[in-house]
């Protein structure tokens, strides 16, 4: 293989692990990295030049492959943009500018005739992107789903374990580095939603909107609440979920929802990433794996580099690496339409008579209940937990409208859907 020229963008956490492992090889050589503070500390000074300047490495005409590998949309977006424009393929570990620019990057890609990796952009080391791309080939797709997000698994598990409130849990994880000083991207799920449309891209051909995909995070969730599942025979766990349904509609989104003890999925605690993928031919498989950190993230990088530098000689090489995403955006189901079981976990007034009056609105709305327990009841207040059969989800929400008018109710503390582990998933 004969040398590779490549330059990157971006020495923090991943760009630093990539040095380590680029260090030494044969045949791909490191030629210029740019970052936002020359002056910053680092863990590792790589043997090439450092710049400031993330143009001077998108216009070196000797740089064949720029890695990416700074994170956020801009500018990241703009200077993907140039390198593919001037003709350089592109590593990338950038979920959010593909989730946001998938259609428009991927089109532009074939058009110059270069090619787009991005491995790490969804569940880090895992190989889940080439699986689906190229190992998966002769399926149609049905459904993936799974934890895609390491931080927010982390901090449910411990909440589970250690019966602590939420806030608390966050703090710690903050202050062991599993969380960013601004968490919201994790515990909102826009980093699940993010990862999630680059699925719905591979699996299903087109990009969705992040914005498009429904999307719960865990802030509301209560350690009783994990409490309570597990009595119900349920763990919670942050779920990014996306289904083909009938119709070449498909449904995709991002909740909390309990999933059932005796599934793969509820026993993947701490940090780690789980994903299930089924087809139609291979039938279901899970792939489970560190979704971040330094080296597994790294391995993922260096193996898109690798990969394109072996093929980049061969003629015409790019088309074999295109991906089969549509230039334009998937719409997806409303939420309303869809069918769940739901957990909730309703605040009310301890008096005669209540009960039986949220089994008369939900009997109004076709809601059936399958468990109803109090909890909690002291000489005023109870919490009232239901676990309902599949309802339709804009019959439910109906009904919790309806409920909140009535004087008994203080909140609807809780309310999260419940998986259901069917091919329709
Ligand atoms: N960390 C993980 O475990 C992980 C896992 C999967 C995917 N990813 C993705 O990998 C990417 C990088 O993540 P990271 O954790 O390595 O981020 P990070 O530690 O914050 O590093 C970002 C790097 O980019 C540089 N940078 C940022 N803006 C720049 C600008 N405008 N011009 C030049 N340089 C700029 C920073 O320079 P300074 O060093 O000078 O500040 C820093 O070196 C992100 O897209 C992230 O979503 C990360």
């Amino acid at each position: 293989m004969a040398n590779v020229v490549v330059g990157m963008l971006g020495l923090g956490t991943v760009g630093s692990g990539v040095v380590k492992l680029l260090s030494n090889h044969p045949t791909i050589q490191l030629k210029k990295v740019a970052v936002r503070d020359l002056a910053k500390a680092r863990e590792i000074s790589p043997d090439c030049e450092l710049t400031d300047n993330p143009e001077a490495v998108v216009n070196d005409p000797e740089i064949e492959v720029l890695i990416e590998v700074m994170g956020g949309e801009q500018p990241a977006l703009k200077l993907i943009t140039d390198a593919i424009n001037s003709g350089k393929h592109v590593v990338t570990a950038n979920k959010e500018v593909l989730a946001k620019n998938g259609p428009e990057l991927f089109r532009k890609a074939r058009e110059k005739e270069v090619a787009i990796f991005f491995e790490a952009s969804v569940a880090g080391g895992v190989p889940l992107i080439s699986t689906i791309q190229k190992g998966l080939e002769a399926n149609q797709i049905s459904s993936v789903f799974g934890i895609l997000n390491g931080t927010t698994n982390f901090i449910l598990s411990k909440m589970e374990k250690e019966a602590l409130p939420f806030a608390q849990v966050l703090k710690e994880a903050q202050d062991l580095g599993f969380a960013e000083a601004d968490p919201t991207s994790d515990v909102e799920g826009f980093d699940v939603a993010y990862k999630l449309s680059i699925l719905t891209a591979l699996a299903f051909g087109k990009f969705v909107k992040p914005d498009d995909i429904y999307r719960e995070g865990i802030t509301k969730i209560a350690a009783e609440d994990l409490e309570h599942a597990a009595e119900f025979g349920y763990r919670i766990k942050l779920l990014g979920m996306a289904a083909r349904l009938k119709k070449d509609a498909i449904s995709a989104r991002v909740q909390p929802v309990l999933v059932p003890l005796s599934h793969s999925i509820a026993s993947l605690s701490g940090a780690s990433n789980g994903i299930v993928v089924r087809g139609d031919a291979v039938g279901e498989l899970m792939m489970i794996g560190p979704g971040a950190g330094q080296l597994p993230t790294a391995s993922a990088v260096v193996g898109d580099v690798v990969n394109l530098a072996t093929a980049l000689r061969l003629q015409d090489f790019a088309s074999y690496f295109h991906t089969k995403v549509g230039g334009d955006w998937q719409t997806v189901q409303d939420p309303d339409e869809w069918q769940s079981a739901y957990y909730l976990r309703l605040a009310v007034d301890d008096h005669p008579g209540v009960i039986g009056r949220i089994g008369t609105i939900f009997g109004e709305h076709e809601i059936s209940i399958s468990s109803i327990i109090q909890r909690g009841v002291t000489a005023e207040a109870a919490n009232v937990i239901i676990v309902t059969h599949p309802v339709k989800t804009g019959n439910l929400n109906r009904a919790l409208a309806t409920l909140s008018k009535e004087n008994f109710l203080s909140s609807i503390a809780s309310r999260l859907a419940i998986f259901e582990d069917s091919p329709e998933q």
